[in-house]
């Protein structure tokens, strides 16, 4: 600590004295490890490794990617251009923006000067770096022992220095034959059986767009595919819109109609910032629920900051906003496409669809039309939407819900009906639905504190017309039927009740 005594004079004239200290604000040693609790999967801690790969690539050449997973070690090997002495020096630093200090291409994945050393510390105790950089002809190496920072733990007077070592290319080394890149080795890993699977899986998605453009990663030999698609023909729109007051940021992608509902949650958009995944099946745009399961697509947010650890964009960020509200408009006939698809089994449903959303995002190409249906038929997609036409769905086995006396059917997904008498504090309330998603069960509340019951000699049948209006309600609320829709099902079940 230094310490420099001044004398100063105070408003009234009197003089008085401060003392300023000089104090050192180096980290904790063991923050170098303690970072490294950002709670990433192994998959989410080797994306990011490969963003780094992915961002130092040379151009003219692809990516080539070699990931090496077993219980002892992790090592990612790339054929990027490789880092000098004076780059490597700073890669190691924490939060250095490297586009701050040199020459960087503007678009990158790396933003905070984090990634590679938050997503080792999380994989394990012990990571080195060799690298070769472009035309130099020598090969860099620096090792972190972690557990030798952490011991340093309290200790004011530690150094935050590490030793780089340079030396000849060893081509029985970790980056073999290579001309440059870089390898990353982890040990002493953290989980004691990474899966491969999930890693291969994950960065698949995640650099789908690097993998179509030629880019190769593999992990154990095997290489990762981008995820299949399938959506109903005809349905898939490209898409490239301003966005912002002054237009200044694009938004470009797909979206698509899926050929099924979900009931899991594997539907909406994945959205991506500068060729990689950072937020998948995002559901932020449009209203989620089974009618509009079936949009899937992939939207290119390159403008909106994501957020620390590139799992999901800053939703505080005016791009995000712009994003957002431009998105929510563009998706409009999206979602009513959705629903038309989703008003029943018939085939032509799909195609009437898909025009619908055609028209409406002016798409060209031509819907195929499989069992060669006639143009006639179609008349009603005009708008792009569902209006509220049921005349072609009377028929019991084209509707999404089946009914019986005691069960919908949606879409395939049973559920069970009941109603059970239970006091609810608020006495204007005749009843309330409560729906378990886990079981497949809807029942129906009738308050015992309502003066419905009082009144009524006959609970069976207020339980049966509490549940009739409890289905209409849970058809609209929670799976986004119009209320037309959800009356006429309503109307369909009790229909089936009264009968038994
Ligand atoms: N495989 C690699 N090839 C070449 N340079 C690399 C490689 N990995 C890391 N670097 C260099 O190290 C720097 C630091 O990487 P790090 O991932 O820690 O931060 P970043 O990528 O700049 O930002 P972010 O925290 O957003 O990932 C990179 O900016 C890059 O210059
Ligand atoms: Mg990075």
């Amino acid at each position: 600590m230094s310490t420099e005594d001044t004398v100063m004079l105070s408003d009234d004239g009197f003089s008085c004295m401060s003392k300023r200290h000089s104090v050192s604000i180096n980290p904790d040693p063991s923050l170098m490890e303690d970072i490294g609790a950002a709670s990433f999967t192994v998959a989410e801690a080797i994306v990011e490794l490969v963003a780094n790969s992915m961002d130092a690539q040379v151009e003219g050449t692809d990516i080539e990617v070699d990931i090496y997973i077993d219980s002892s070690e992790i090592r990612v090997v790339d054929n990027a251009k490789g880092m000098n002495g004076d780059v490597l020096a700073q890669a190691v630093r924490l939060g250095v923006k490297m586009d701050k200090i040199g020459k960087v291409s503007a678009s990158r994945k790396g933003m905070f000067g984090l990634g590679m050393k938050t997503a080792c510390a999380s994989l394990g105790r012990r990571w080195s770096v060799t690298t070769r950089p472009v035309g130099e002809g020598t090969e860099y190496f620096v090792e972190f022992n972690l557990e030798e920072w952490t011991d340093r733990a309290g200790d004011s007077d530690f150094k935050w220095e590490i030793e780089i070592e340079e030396r000849e290319p060893d081509e029985d080394g970790v980056l073999g034959v290579r001309e440059h890149g870089t390898a990353i080795v982890v040990q002493e890993l953290r989980d004691y059986n990474p899966l491969a699977g999930p890693v291969l899986d994950k960065l698949g998605r995640a650099y789908k767009g690097h993998i179509e453009d030629g880019d190769v990663i593999k992990v154990n030999g095997n290489r990762a595919r981008p995820p299949e698609y399938d959506f109903i023909e005809g349905s898939k729109q490209e898409f490239n819109i301003p966005c912002g007051d002054d237009e200044e940021h694009r938004i470009y992608g797909w979206v698509a109609l899926d050929k099924q509902t979900h009931n899991d949650d594997i539907f909406g958009l994945n959205l991506y910032r500068e060729n990689q995944l950072v937020e998948p099946w995002n559901k932020d745009f449009f209203k989620a629920h089974l009618m509009t399961s079936r949009i899937i697509g992939e939207v290119h947010l390159d403008f909106v900051p994501p957020n620390f650890y590139k799992r999901g964009f800053e939703r505080q960020s005016d791009e995000w906003k712009e994003a957002r509200e431009t998105m929510e408009e563009f998706l409009e006939p999206v979602v009513k496409a959705s629903r038309e698809a989703s008003r029943g089994k018939d085939p032509k449903k799909f195609r009437k669809a898909a025009r619908g959303l055609q028209k409406a995002l002016g798409g060209g190409s031509e819907v195929a039309d499989p069992d060669g249906g006639e143009e006639g038929e179609d008349e009603d997609t005009s708008g792009g939407g569902t209006g509220d036409d049921d005349g072609d769905s009377t028929h019991d086995e084209d509707e999404l819900v089946q009914v019986d006396a005691s069960t919908l059917s949606i879409d395939g997904k049973r559920i069970r009906l009941s109603y059970e008498m239970a006091g609810i504090p608020d006495e204007r309330l005749p009843w309330d639905y409560i729906y378990d998603e886990a079981t497949g069960e809807l029942q129906a509340i009738l308050n015992t504190n309502s003066r419905l019951l009082d009144k009524s000699e006959d609970h069976e049948i207020v339980g049966t017309l509490a549940l009739a209006d409890c289905i209409a309600s849970f058809l609209t609320d929670e799976i986004g039927y119009e209320s037309s829709d959800a009356r006429r099902y309503r109307n369909m079940w009790l229909y089936q009740r009264l009968g038994e």
